[in-house]
């Protein structure tokens, strides 16, 4: 079995990312892929490491005209720009695939305190499964709409996890998060100059971070208490990559082998987690730099007796794992295909 793929905002980070793994997915072909600077123009005028791979051009149509003949569209649009035209998309009733923050957040409250706006749809939002195979497999399988994780949010998430099934901490988890400058989208802006951005480790967001409300959204989710999230961001002098390390404090105290079988017990074969934990050799513990290119999120732990901390360290590639990975993931789970069709790469080394 095939199925037709449209993808909305093609010319993007993400979209390209989504272009690039379903130009390899043996049952998805993508029958449109849009963008309004790029109507009219060949794909690898936008994504030049498409050109001999994918030789179609974008269009110019709007989101529903171009996905008339599809089974599922993927729309890689900033936040605000999604919201528009998922109810229209709805009406028609294709399957829907959002990147955007938009559909993420279970309540309407969220999106005022969070993202600083009344959401014009709030009934929609409990259609909506979060996008993360590793928490919600069984609801993904068959899902209609699903709304893919944000990037630093799917790294804290599934570092996590684990840890709050098991334990709960006693004070909020404090996430320090670091981020290579492909989060921030292709669209240039003072910050994103090179001359501005190349060389930094620049704390940008240290408090507040909207990932904040998906990561407790989902800590509750996976473990039934309300677990508080202070969480730090910062942009780095990488393209991609994630790094989160996550700091969570209990009043009792860990083992590390406890803390091991809870990972274990949680991830017993994940196909996307890795453990990184080795004594010897340069890669001791998680590093962006292994995972860039691949589907992988890699986790590894250590614990601090003495103020009983355990420190959980996720790397990620942004646009993979944190998005466009995760999202075909999804696909492949409400159309019944094989998790790991169209992902099987692994990352670049060295890069
Ligand atoms: N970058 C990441 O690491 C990452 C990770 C997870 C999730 N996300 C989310 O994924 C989405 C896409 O991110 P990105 O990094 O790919 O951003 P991007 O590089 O800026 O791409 C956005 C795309 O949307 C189109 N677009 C922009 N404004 C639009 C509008 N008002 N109406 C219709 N199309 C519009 C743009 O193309 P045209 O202007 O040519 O139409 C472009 O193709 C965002 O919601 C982002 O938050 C990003």
């Amino acid at each position: 079995m095939s199925i037709k793929v449209s993808v909305v905002g093609a010319s993007g980070y993400v979209g390209g990312e989504i272009l690039r793994i379903l130009a390899q997915h043996p049952h998805a072909e993508i029958v449109s892929l849009t963008s309004r600077q790029y109507a009219g123009e060949y794909v690898h005028k936008a994504h030049p490491n498409m050109k001999g791979i994918i030789s179609a051009r974008f269009t110019g149509d709007d989101p529903v005209k171009a996905s008339a003949n599809a089974d599922v569209v993927f729309l890689a649009l900033p936040h605000k720009a999604s919201v528009k035209v998922v109810p229209k998309l709805i009406e028609t009733g294709i399957r829907i695939i959002d990147m955007s923050a938009d559909f993420r957040l279970k309540t309407p409250e969220s999106y005022v305190r969070w993202y600083g706006y009344e959401h014009p749809n709030p009934e929609l939002l409990e259609k909506f499964v979060y996008g993360l195979p590793e928490l919600h497999r069984e609801e993904l399988k068959g899902a209609k709409y699903v709304s893919a994780p944000g990037c630093m949010a799917s790294a804290s998430i599934i570092g996590l996890a684990p840890l709050v099934k098991k334990y709960t901490p006693s004070s909020p988890i404090i996430v320090d998060a670091k981020i290579g400058s492909s989060g921030a989208g292709g669209k240039p802006s003072p910050s994103t100059h090179f001359s501005e951005r190349y060389g930094v480790i620049r704390p940008y967001k240290p408090t507040g971070h909207r990932h904040t409300a998906e990561i407790e959204q989902e800590l509750r989710f996976v473990s039934g208490k309300n677990i508080g999230v202070a969480m730090s961001a910062h942009a780095v002098n990488q393209v991609r990559g994630i790094l989160t390390t996550s700091h969570f404090i209990t009043d009792t105290g860990t083992k590390l082998p406890d803390v091991w079988k809870a990972y274990r017990d949680f991830y017993p074969s994940e196909p996307f987690v890795r453990f990184m934990m080795d004594k010897t050799g340069i890669y001791r513990f998680p590093d962006p730099k292994v995972v860039i290119g691949s589907n992988f999120a890699d986790i590894g732990f250590d614990i601090d007796p003495y103020i009983n901390r355990v420190v959980v360290l996720t790397a990620i590639d942004n646009l993979l794992k944190g998005a466009a990975g995760s999202a075909v993931q999804s696909m492949n789970l409400m159309f019944g295909f094989n998790e790991r069709e169209g992902l099987n790469m692994a990352a670049l080394h060295p890069v």
